[in-house]
């Protein structure tokens, strides 16, 4: 940042600059193309200043929709030979080139704030994306729960937090000698010592050749993809998002059956990831029962998803005093914690963002200010990263990131 822009200016500047027409792209180089999650939250940070804007991110999401509901996370709408794997590797089957698994749901959730910011305007686009909505919600329900009613990731890179500790007992019942070559090219847009390993990457891509061989065919899958873990993530924010949808129904006059009852199963699946013994919300190995044993960033989500905690909010209480610039995505006092290596220890603007609604939502209001004036000082003191060392607050990975940005003008950098 220069002395003569205010990071709000640069932060606007980014999500302009990121924009490729319609849909923004996380950062250039290393990911050059529509994310899902990653969009949900550019349209947040639009609404700070152009709120047609922000819908259009979330319509163009959605244009990519397969036709059982379910919502790719990534839209490879313009080919670019920078990116690996890309969707000649991929093989998606939707109406514009895709990746075949989803991300963690949170359009709906995002729609909503947005809407509410202006609803004259957006009261008309909101109605038109409810449909689109409701069905990848449902996709979640019909292919995605466990038995206990939580929301499983059949990738981790449907998880959204790639190489988090969560998946390394699945990780390693992975065979992958038979990956085959390829070339991987986020290590060379980044350093690589902020990414995750050759061994994390060879499965990652045996995933991808598994539910291609597959055709993406969700039954099938269910047999032959050797990961399925039950997340924190997917369960907090579909149980969110979830609750959003029937708000937004319940506003607008929209009919949206079962939509309760869903939320009930939700909302007991989430509470099943209680891990007693860990004191703290964790992952479940759906094909084992395994715990993963791992207090993530993802284990702070329960209160958005309007579950409460006092255990966890304990626990945040002493990252909030430890930790110099948290939360971690892992807990700094196992020995698993990394703190520069992608979701294995550094700190997510988003996702604190997120844990920072819920503790909002929840009457935890001293808690959520701390954690939005860290977040704020961390991003102001160290540019929009695409995430942050919490011991030193150093940027990794990429920089000038559409997330970061927009979580600045939503939330962080606010008065
Ligand atoms: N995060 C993955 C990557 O690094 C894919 O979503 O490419």
């Amino acid at each position: 940042m220069n002395h003569f822009t205010s990071p709000t200016d640069s932060a606007r500047n980014i999500l302009i600059a990121n924009d490729r027409g319609g849909y923004t792209i996380p950062t250039s180089g290393l990911y050059p193309y529509q994310w899902n999650w990653d969009s949900a939250v550019a349209a947040l940070g639009f609404a700070e200043f152009d709120i047609d804007r922000a819908w259009t991110e979330l319509e163009t999401l959605f244009s990519g929709q397969w036709d059982d509901g379910m919502l790719p996370h990534i839209l490879f709408h313009k080919p670019d030979p920078g990116y690996f794997p890309g969707p000649d590797v991929w093989g998606g089957t939707g109406p514009i080139a895709s990746s075949g698994v989803t991300q963690p749901p949170l359009a709906a959730t995002m729609a909503r704030r947005i809407w509410e910011k202006d609803p004259a305007t957006g009261e008309d686009r909101l109605r038109a994306l409810f449909p689109a909505m409701l069905a990848w919600h449902q996709w979640f329900m019909r292919w995605r729960l466990d038995d206990q009613g939580a929301v499983c990731t059949t990738h981790p890179w449907e998880a959204g937090r790639d190489n988090a500790p969560d998946w390394d007992g699945a990780m390693a019942g992975i065979d992958a000698s038979d990956v085959g070559e390829y070339q991987r090219r986020d290590t060379s847009h980044v350093n690589s010592a902020d990414r995750p390993t050759k061994y994390d990457y060879d499965r990652y891509i045996k995933l991808v050749q598994i539910g291609r061989e597959a055709g993406w065919d969700q039954q099938q899958l269910l047999e032959k993809n050797p990961f399925r873990v039950a997340d924190p993530t997917m369960s907090f924010t579909a149980l969110r998002a979830a609750h959003d949808l029937l708000a937004i129904s319940k506003e607008l006059g929209i009919r949206a059956e079962g939509l309760s009852a869903d939320v009930d199963r939700l909302d007991a699946g989430a509470k099943s990831l209680w891990n007693e013994t860990l004191g703290a919300f964790d992952a479940r190995d759906a094909h084992t029962g395994q715990w993963a044993e791992s207090v993530s960033n993802a284990s702070y989500l329960c209160w958005y998803a309007g579950i409460e905690s006092q255990q966890m909010l304990d626990r945040l209480k002493t990252v909030l005093t430890t930790v110099p610039h948290p939360i971690p995505s892992y807990d700094p006092t196992s020995p698993k914690f990394d703190e520069r290596r992608y979701w294995r220890g550094p700190t997510w603007a988003f996702m604190n963002m997120l844990a920072g609604f819920g503790l909002k939502d929840m009457g935890h209001g001293v808690e959520a200010e701390a954690l939005r004036l860290k977040t704020g000082r961390l991003i102001a003191g160290h540019g929009f990263a695409e995430y942050y060392d919490p011991i030193t607050g150093s940027p990794a990975g990429g920089n000038s990131f559409t997330w970061t940005a927009a979580v600045w003008l939503h939330w962080a950098g606010r008065n």
